[in-house]
């Protein structure tokens, strides 16, 4: 198992990231309780590691964003590769409606670099495809926005094969990032697809939202790795393709630092194909 993969620049990151939008208030909107305590989160990422993290305007809004600046201020020297998405609105709690007019689209990668202090994003994924505009405008936008020097990399999310194949002829796409974990495998084909091609394949929802944490069959394989479930379906994830970033998202120290630790267990066949059964 390899625990680090290298973007098709030529940038190479620890596997296992973490992902910001579990920060913010209750359904992904308004201010977390405690704002140094959310940016205490990221920095004990990337204290253990993490270089790869992952976040949204959406996410808040902003509020993730300004919590991942201030991580990145704390550790001026740390390498981190940020990922960042544009594309959905918020109306309120857990309302999410996608909007994909270029010029909305620019505005957003615009208000991404302020929110999250940077002069460039090193990877800039659609975070849904709006029907309402063609492919050629949204994809078209963040291509000119790459040539512009503000989006290093493009990536997709939450698409099918046909609407990965049919943006790699308008930009290169280098990740797509799709709901999957260890009992959520319904794209497999795009994993599959994205391992083929050498595309990052960053699964949202690693832990099912925490249900993951916990499950007989998880608990009695954890216990044997002196681990927990969470960390488990983590190792599962990493082991079930080198081209997986796992995301993990929390908004607990304690639950960073075990996140982080899955990738030093080393799940043996057996195990691993008994824990694909639970997604069958
Ligand atoms: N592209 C998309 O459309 C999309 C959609 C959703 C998410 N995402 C991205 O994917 C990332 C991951 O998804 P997610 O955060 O929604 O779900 P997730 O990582 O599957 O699960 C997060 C949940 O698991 C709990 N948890 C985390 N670590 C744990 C541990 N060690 N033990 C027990 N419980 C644990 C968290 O609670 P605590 O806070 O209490 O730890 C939280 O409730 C997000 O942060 C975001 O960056 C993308």
């Amino acid at each position: 198992m390899q625990k680090t993969f290298t973007f098709k620049n030529g940038k190479t990151i620890h596997r296992l990231g973490y992902g910001t939008m579990q920060l913010p208030g209750k359904g992904i909107w308004g201010p977390a309780a405690d704002a140094k305590q959310a940016a205490s989160v990221i920095t004990t990422a990337i204290d253990n590691g993490v270089n790869f993290i992952d976040t949204a305007d959406s996410y808040g809004p902003f509020y993730a964003n300004l919590y991942l600046r201030d991580a990145l201020q704390q550790r001026p020297d740390a390498d981190v590769m940020v990922a960042t998405k544009v594309g959905l609105t918020r109306q309120g709690p857990d309302i999410w409606t996608p909007v994909g007019a270029p010029a909305y689209l620019r505005q957003q990668v615009e208000l991404n670099l302020f929110s999250l202090g940077l002069d460039h994003l090193d990877l800039l994924q659609l975070h849904r495809i709006d029907p309402n505009y063609t492919l050629e405008e949204q994809i078209g936008e963040l291509a000119a926005l790459q040539q512009e020097g503000k989006i290093k990399q493009i990536g997709l999310s939450q698409v099918s094969v046909a609407e990965l194949k049919a943006a790699q002829k308008i930009a290169p796409i280098v990740s797509v990032q799709n709901r999957y974990n260890l009992i959520d495998r319904a794209d497999e084909d795009v994993l599959d697809y994205a391992e083929a091609n050498g595309i990052a394949f960053i699964p949202w929802f690693p832990l099912a939202t925490g249900k993951l944490a916990q499950g007989e069959t998880l608990q009695q394989i954890a216990a044997k790795y002196h681990a927990q479930p969470a960390q488990i379906a983590l190792a599962w994830l990493l082991k079930r393709s080198d081209v997986i970033l796992p995301i993990p998202g929390t908004s607990s120290v304690d639950h960073e630092k075990q996140n982080i630790t899955a990738q030093d267990i080393d799940l043996s066949q057996a195990d691993f194909d008994a824990l694909a059964q639970l997604g069958k």
